[in-house]
């Protein structure tokens, strides 16, 4: 009799392997996850090689064969498009399977519909990764955002985009270079049209827009444009202003109105945008995403990560998969809490003693300014195996010098050591501060 939660994927590329193997490697993860179990897997060859060891013999070509699997319970898609994608998942709810997806694409364009099936049947349709990659997004939006009225999300929602714009204003290499690493890395769509001209942002500001302001709004209206027509010399300019451009999706209500309008009014777009390098949102390179959410009573809310790749997108995969196994679980226990809301301990945990605690260090001694207090510092540190980032002196004079030492990580124990024989140095008058440094 199978006691899991049996799980069908459909697809095992970028998202589906790192889904498979969290799955596959419960160890040390939370008890829920060795309580799900991979039943079948769709894939369009079957022998192409896999980053994942998955059985052959649960391996199909025919995704139908996944969502009607009797032990299937919950089926994942990551295969991507529209077709047959919306079948195949229109077809799980109908047979009473709960769906995780990281389809932004289907769910901007047919979210609604699906949403109305779901909840015909009582089953539950969960997308945080179609947002943000590995970012949480989706949930505290729905959830722990829930008594605020939105204003405004904003951001930058595409990871290959900022990736793109990132490499090229911080080094002298070229559009198409930057945009194939992408590629390797799996963080672009099979078509990278969708992100370099936008679409794939305005997929997901559709989404976000709906779950912030409470409606779905018209997809293919929403103002769009991309980075592939962005010139060099702009993104010299832009630097040169003090602003860096990054690609920016904005949904904004134009009504403060505290009235249940019958309709809401959206300002929604998509645009390479000049951002001040004050900002927030200045400073998040590479594949990194953020969002800000603006509420009342809240305020401004940033979220930020890795917003494409294989294992933080598999990590909101697997948040998904579950919440859903927790809702089994109580509907099948017959009373007991869900295991993750109710995040009772599940192992012993116990403080590692202060001197194992491994951290950068920042100190400043002041010293006499003889030849060599430099390198007998160095040299002491050296001897505990404390390797040093930097060692400025400042302010040297007759009275003396300051010298400051920023440290690579080491132990505490090591750390204390160096400093007790670099205290008992002649020249050394004091060590007058001793900091963390990140
Ligand atoms: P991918 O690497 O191209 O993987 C797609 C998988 O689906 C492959 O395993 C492919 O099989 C399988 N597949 C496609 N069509 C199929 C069909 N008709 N029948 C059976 N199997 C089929 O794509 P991905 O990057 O993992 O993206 C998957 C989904 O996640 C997309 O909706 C994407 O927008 C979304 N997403 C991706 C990321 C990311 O960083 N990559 C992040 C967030 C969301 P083969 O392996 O045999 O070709
Ligand atoms: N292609 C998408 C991106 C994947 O680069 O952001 C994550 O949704």
């Amino acid at each position: 009799m199978q006691t899991k939660i049996g799980v069908g994927l459909l697809g095992l590329g970028t998202v589906g392997a790192g889904v498979a193997n969290i799955l596959l490697t419960p160890d040390s993860r939370h008890p829920l996850v060795s309580e799900i179990q991979i039943i079948r897997v769709a894939v369009r060859d079957l022998n192409r090689p896999r980053s994942v060891e998955i059985e052959r013999n649960i391996l199909t070509t025919n995704p139908q064969e996944v969502v009607d699997d009797p032990n299937v319970q919950v089926v994942v898609e990551m295969m991507g498009g529209i077709e047959p994608a919306r079948t195949l998942i229109m077809r799980a709810i109908s047979s009473g399977k709960s769906v995780v997806t990281a389809n932004k694409a289907l769910i901007a364009r047919h979210g609604e519909e699906i949403a109305i099936a779901a909840a015909a049947a009582g089953v539950y349709v969960l997308i945080e990764a179609a947002v943000g990659g590995g970012i949480p997004i989706i949930e505290p939006l729905k959830q722990s955002l829930g008594g605020n009225r939105i204003t405004k999300v904003s951001g930058i929602i595409n990871g290959t985009t900022n990736y793109i714009l990132s490499r090229m204003s911080q080094e002298e290499i070229g559009y198409e270079e930057v945009l194939q690493t992408a590629k390797e890395l799996g963080y672009a769509e099979s078509d990278p049209t969708a992100d370099v001209e936008g679409l794939d942002a305005a997929d997901k500001i559709a989404i976000l827009s709906n779950l912030a302001f409470g409606g779905p709004i018209n997809r293919s209206a929403i103002p769009t444009e991309g980075i592939a027509q962005l010139q060099r010399r702009d993104v010299d300019f832009a630097k040169q202003l003090g602003y860096v451009i990054k690609l920016v999706a904005i949904a904004e209500r134009t009504t403060l109105s505290k009235q249940q309008e019958k309709s809401l009014p959206v300002a929604v777009h998509v645009r390479p945008t000049l951002i001040p390098l004050t900002h927030p949102l200045a400073g998040v390179n590479g594949v990194n995403n953020a969002i800000l959410i603006e509420g009342d009573p809240i305020g401004e809310v940033m979220f930020f990560g890795p917003g494409a790749g294989s294992g933080p997108t598999a990590s909101a995969v697997v948040a998904d998969i579950l919440n859903i196994a927790g809702i089994y679980q109580v509907m099948h226990s017959g009373g007991d809490l869900d295991p993750l809301l109710a995040a009772n301990s599940w192992r012993d945990c116990h403080l590692v003693n202060q001197s194992e605690i491994c951290q950068k260090n920042y100190v400043r001694f002041t010293a006499q300014d003889t030849p060599g207090v430099i390198g007998r510092i160095g040299s002491h540190f050296g001897d505990r195996e404390v390797s040093i980032q930097s060692i400025v002196q400042f302010n040297a004079s007759d009275q003396g010098a300051e010298i400051v030492v920023i440290t690579h990580k080491v132990r505490q124990n090591q750390m204390q050591k160096a400093l007790e024989a670099i205290k008992a140095l002649p020249e050394i008058k004091e060590l007058v501060s001793h900091l963390g440094c990140l």
